[in-house]
């Protein structure tokens, strides 16, 4: 059997971290190619996997190899207190891409540049559990940077991660989130939308105003100038799927 640590070496620089118990369980449940998984101890991750996810324990328990704590910390910038960590085989841009274009069933969510690795990571986890398309981010923020994984809670293989221009951004309506729109209550949101919204700090950029079919506003008593962006898409995806829209495939 190849030693965990040469394997870690030679695969690191291509795949994507998983960090920590969670992000592995959902990554092997989500159909994620684990090449190499350690923990330093290995019972212990594997009641978490009979109490949390019994679904994927016999797959963990084939994957998981123990390493000695000092081992486990040459690898995580981070240690993370399930003590597990693993790398994953990144999905393929060009599948993804095809997956984001026309005939969709549910939305496309933009993130117009992004700044927030944690905002990011937790709107990949928003996308996953409303059965969103996927998440694209524009600008300059890795959307597969380890600390977005981290706050996606490995749910970036429960939907289409990718970064693109706004020119290369999926078809379909658009429609732009932002507090000076029209109210969202009073529209029905198709399930091929792509759903933009602007950075936490300038809002949306003119390039992507200028793509906007629809510009939207959430519901927000006077004084108060914007909600975060994460908390914004969760309430978008929620009133696209409470206009119906499928979240369960
Ligand atoms: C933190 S806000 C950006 C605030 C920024 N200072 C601005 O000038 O817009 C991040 C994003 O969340 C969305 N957002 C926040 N509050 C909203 C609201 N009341 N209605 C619609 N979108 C909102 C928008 O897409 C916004 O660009």
């Amino acid at each position: 059997m190849t030693d965990p640590l040469s394997s870690w070496h030679r695969l690191a620089g291509g795949c994507v971290l998983l960090d920590g118990f969670h992000a592995l369980k959902h990554a092997v449940r989500f159909g994620a190619e684990v090449p190499v998984a350690v923990t330093t101890d290995r019972r212990a991750a594997l009641v978490l996997a009979e109490e949390l996810a019994p679904d994927v324990r016999d797959r963990l328990d084939a994957l998981l190899t123990e390493v000695p704590e000092e081992t486990y910390r040459s690898l995580v910038s981070r240690p993370h207190p399930t003590a597990v960590a693993a790398l994953a085989v990144r999905p393929d841009r060009q599948d993804n891409l095809r997956a984001l274009e026309l005939p969709r069933s549910a939305p496309v969510v933009v993130l117009d540049q992004p700044r927030n690795l944690g905002n990011t990571g937790a709107v990949v986890r928003l996308a996953a559990g409303f059965g969103a398309t996927g998440v694209v981010t524009t600008g300059t923020l890795d959307p597969w940077h380890p600390t977005v994984v981290r706050g996606g809670a490995g749910l970036h293989f429960a939907t289409v991660v990718e970064r693109l221009t706004v020119e290369e951004l999926p078809r379909g309506p658009l429609f732009a989130l932002d507090p000076e729109g029209e109210d969202i209550r009073g529209v029905k949101l198709p399930d091929d939308a792509v759903l933009a919204f602007g950075s936490e700090r300038s809002g949306l950029s003119a390039q992507l105003r200028s793509r906007t079919d629809h510009l939207l506003a959430l519901p927000m008593r006077p004084k108060v100038s914007s909600y975060n962006l994460a908390t914004s898409v969760a309430m978008a995806l929620y009133h696209w799927s409470a206009g119906g829209g499928a979240s369960v495939p």
